[in-house]
């Protein structure tokens, strides 16, 4: 069984990216576990006075996710064309680590646009020593309410290319 961690760059209740990444949670194909990550929100902010020993529990817990995750989902949003602050301390706390080396990674995408924040992130992650799968999810929920968006993501179709996008990132996962 593969664990692939998912996580959400927005923080609002009503976000369509971490709708997203809960409806790939429910519609991973067999022999693969989503898991949404839900500590963002709690996450202090990342200072490297703050490491080793000092390292804060929320911080520990992402780290370790990661860490035992087979392959990482990042679905985020774009903030004045760049990646969201409350993602990027994520990755932040992660840099000094072994926990993204080598790591599996894929991007999914919860609107048509963030051509900016898709290409920061991808340049930041690749950086950091993930290895980026060149597969990505792309539905489009920009601007929709969350019945709207559930209800996307309920169509068939978008059930078939969410499990298709996660089948393919396992495989991608298990040829490395
Ligand atoms: C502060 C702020 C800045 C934004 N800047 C951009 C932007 O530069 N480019 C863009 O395409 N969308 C931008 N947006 C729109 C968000 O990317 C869009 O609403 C996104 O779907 C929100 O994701 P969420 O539903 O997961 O919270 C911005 C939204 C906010 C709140």
């Amino acid at each position: 069984m593969l664990n692939i961690l998912a996580i959400s760059g927005s923080l609002r209740a009503a976000s369509t990216n971490s709708a997203l990444i809960a409806a790939l949670a429910r519609n991973a194909p067999p022999g693969c576990r989503v898991t949404a990550y839900d500590g963002l929100g709690r996450l202090p902010i990342f200072n490297p006075d703050d490491e080793g020993e000092r390292t804060p529990l929320e911080a520990s817990a992402l780290i370790d996710a990661v860490t035992r995750a087979d392959g990482v989902i990042v679905s985020c949003p774009e903030y004045a064309h760049g990646v969201p602050g409350g993602l990027k301390n994520a990755l932040d706390w992660l840099v000094s680590r072994d926990a993204a080396v080598a790591k599996p990674a894929m991007l999914a995408h919860a609107s048509l646009r963030s051509l900016f924040a898709r290409a920061a992130l991808a340049e930041i992650m690749r950086t950091m020593s993930f290895v980026l799968c060149e597969e990505m999810l792309e539905i489009a929920l920009l601007g929709k309410k969350p019945p709207e968006v559930e209800a996307v993501l309920a169509e068939p179709e978008n059930r078939q290319a969410m499990r298709n996008a996660v089948s393919a990132f396992a495989e991608f996962i298990r040829a490395r």
